[in-house]
């Protein structure tokens, strides 16, 4: 399951809207961290909802190689021990395929006093520093030391603090809420990540004993506890795939139900596709976007921490506004380097022009096929439902293990819908598809 298939490739042919209904599965992000906090138990815990793409499976892979005992009881759900982890260093091997091996740092660090992690390096979607994440651990007074590519905290006692975070971080959230879990006495963390995987992650650990309070705020409190318990949790949907069939939606003016979601966490976007023309109801737990014969309008986006509109939904609202009447802007205010897709998106016709952290877009009437390269995982999915909505010509996305990181199914459930996309692994089988489809 690991293994990545250069060779694979999503082959579109474009143009029919999208309809029926789709359901959206655990929060990949959600996942990442509330699996690396299973470990704080020496009890056992079972996780479902967990969606099944790579980054989750790697992630799984990493806690297997320190110990910890994972038994897959179905797709979704696994069975966790973390009572025999016998090594407190996480390889470099595992935080260059997904930086949120990080979290298994908060996480042992709190239990053990003592951990190790590969420093990760820069990403694809810019410069990704960690000093909030250290500037929390020292606050609880653990010793961290950064050289020889590592990252080592280590504490004879680990005691709450007041931790102002200078600038809104979910990764630093979550992991000084983890180590503050096991820490003495009390934390405040102030100017927290707000996300709903924070949340999540929050909820998880108090299910497990932990005595959080304020997660989903500014401020989060924790009364730290000596130990944890097992616990069973189920994962809350992911509102980036969600917001994803949401944006395939409105580009292909199609009518998808999205089911299986939290309507609250996915706002932002639903904001956005309305300003833009689109008809959206919200259910209990799904929400319907219909654009059918519909206008797209032009309109603005800037992406800011929960609840502000998602930096991961920036390339598929950017995809819907490339072919909206109108000039529309898009700013990237989280990451430095998140418009690499738009040379890809130009070769299917959008016209876009960047200017420092903002994307200059002209609306086009339609996009036309072509080959691309997913540059990044929210990116690439992006270039697929713009090839789906493309009216002429086929698209080839090349390099998709990028979106395989995040999206379990993809063409599966795009399938479901009515796009004609198909994964090929090679020339042949492409061939065959552009050979079928004119
Ligand atoms: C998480 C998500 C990622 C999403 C991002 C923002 C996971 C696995 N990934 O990433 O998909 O794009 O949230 O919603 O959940 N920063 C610092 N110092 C730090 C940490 C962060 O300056 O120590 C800055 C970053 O450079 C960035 C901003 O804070 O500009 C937000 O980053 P952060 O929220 O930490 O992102 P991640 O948790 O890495």
């Amino acid at each position: 399951m690991l293994e990545v298939c250069e060779m694979e490739q999503y082959v579109i042919k474009g143009g029919a809207p999208l309809r029926g209904e789709v359901t959206i599965g655990g929060a990949k992000n959600a996942a990442l961290a509330i699996l690396a906090a299973a470990v704080m138990t020496d009890d056992t815990v079972v996780i479902d909802n967990l969606p099944d793409v790579r980054d989750v499976n790697v992630m799984i892979g990493a806690m297997e190689d320190i110990g910890a005992s994972i038994e897959r009881v179905d797709r979704h759900t696994v069975r966790i021990n973390g009572s025999k982890i016998e090594r407190l260093s996480v390889d470099y091997e595992y935080i260059k395929k997904i930086r949120a091996s990080y979290y298994l740092l908060g996480a042992l660090l709190g239990k053990y006093k003592s951990a190790e992690v590969a420093l990760p390096g820069g990403c694809a979607i810019g410069s990704r520093p960690i000093d909030l994440h250290i500037k929390g651990f020292k606050a609880l007074g653990a010793d961290v030391d950064t050289g020889y590519g590592l990252i080592s905290a280590r504490a004879d006692e680990l005691i709450g603090n007041h931790i102002y975070l200078d600038k809104v971080s979910v990764g630093a959230t979550i992991n000084i809420l983890m180590t503050a879990t096991m820490a003495k006495g009390k934390t405040v963390i102030e100017n927290a990540a707000k996300e709903p995987h924070v949340v999540d992650v929050a909820n998880f650990l108090n299910s497990m004993g932990a005595n959080i309070r304020g997660a989903g705020t500014d401020v989060i409190r924790v009364e730290g506890v000596e130990r944890l318990h097992g616990t069973e949790y189920s994962v809350i949907p992911d509102q980036i795939e969600a917001g994803t069939f949401m944006c395939a939606a409105a580009v292909t003016h199609g009518d998808i139900l999205v089911k299986n979601v939290v309507p609250k966490h996915l706002e932002a976007t639903t904001a956005k596709l309305v300003e833009a023309g689109c008809k959206v109801v919200e259910y209990d737990d799904a929400v319907r976007v219909i654009a059918e014969d519909m206008q797209l309008h032009h309109t603005a986006v800037t992406t800011l921490p929960y609840p502000g509109f998602p930096t991961d939904m920036q390339p598929q609202m950017a995809v819907v506004l490339a072919v909206a009447e109108g000039t529309s802007t898009v700013t990237e205010s989280i990451w430095d380097n998140r418009f690499k897709y738009v040379d890809e998106l130009a070769r299917m016709g959008a016209q876009v022009k960047i200017e420092s952290n903002i994307a200059i877009i002209t609306g086009v009437d339609h996009y036309t096929g072509a080959r691309v390269s997913a540059p990044d995982l929210r990116a690439g999915a992006a270039l697929v439902i713009a090839g789906l909505a493309a009216h002429d010509g086929i698209t080839v996305v090349d390099d998709i293990y990028y979106i395989q990181r995040g999206y379990e199914d993809f063409e599966v459930k795009l399938r479901g819908l009515g796009g004609n996309i198909e994964l090929v692994d090679n020339e042949h089988d492409l061939q065959k598809f552009i050979l079928k489809v004119s």
